[in-house]
């Protein structure tokens, strides 16, 4: 995968980057920043995904992670955000620009007594105090996660990689 060479590629990275594609969001030339640099999420998101060459890709990527110093200026500046760090809703309005895209990939149970289960689903991204700030943002849940999902193959022949990025 790191070489550009045809491979599995893991779930979440391939459900992103389709999703991008699909949804016709630039990546070419812009500011990218990835929090958080898990092998499954935020490492091939940068080095073998998006700033690979080719489409969705190209992009300028900073990766963060919990050593990270001023973590602000770096998502402040950012075109395209993707959160995976694993934090509830740390990602907040001041530290995003106007009409930045977001990419929230946190899953996270967060204490609800008004429900049932106890608990609520909640992004790594406040996603109601940026939904009027930025152009498109991934709800939790019902965005990565399924996306997630459909990228697990059932089979596929060997040397083949995952639908959408060739
Ligand atoms: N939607 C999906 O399909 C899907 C798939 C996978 C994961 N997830 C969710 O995504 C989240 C992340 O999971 P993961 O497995 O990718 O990561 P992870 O292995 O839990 O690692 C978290 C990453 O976040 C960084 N981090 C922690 N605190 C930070 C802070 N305050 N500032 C900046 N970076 C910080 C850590 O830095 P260090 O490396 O320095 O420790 C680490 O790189 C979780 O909520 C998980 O449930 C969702």
């Amino acid at each position: 995968m790191t070489l550009g060479l045809d491979a599995y590629l893991p779930a979440t990275p391939n459900g992103i980057m389709v999703m991008l594609e699909r949804y016709g969001i630039e990546t070419s030339g812009k500011e990218v920043v990835v929090l958080g640099r898990s092998n499954i999420v935020g490492t091939p998101m940068d080095h073998s995904l998006l700033s690979r060459k080719g489409s969705p890709g190209n992009a300028t990527v900073t990766l963060c992670h919990s050593r990270t110093r001023d973590l602000k200026a770096h998502t402040q500046r950012a075109d395209i955000i993707v959160a995976a760090i694993g934090i509830p809703e740390m990602v907040t309005a001041d530290m995003v620009k106007e009409g930045a895209v977001i990419i929230d990939v946190g899953i996270n149970r967060v204490d609800d007594t008004s429900r049932k289960s106890g608990y609520r689903l909640a992004g790594d991204v406040d996603f109601a105090g940026l939904k009027d700030k930025v152009s498109a943002m991934t709800p939790v849940p019902g965005g990565v996660g399924p996306m997630t999902v459909v990228s697990l193959p059932d089979e596929y022949p060997p040397g083949q990689q995952a639908a959408g990025l060739n």
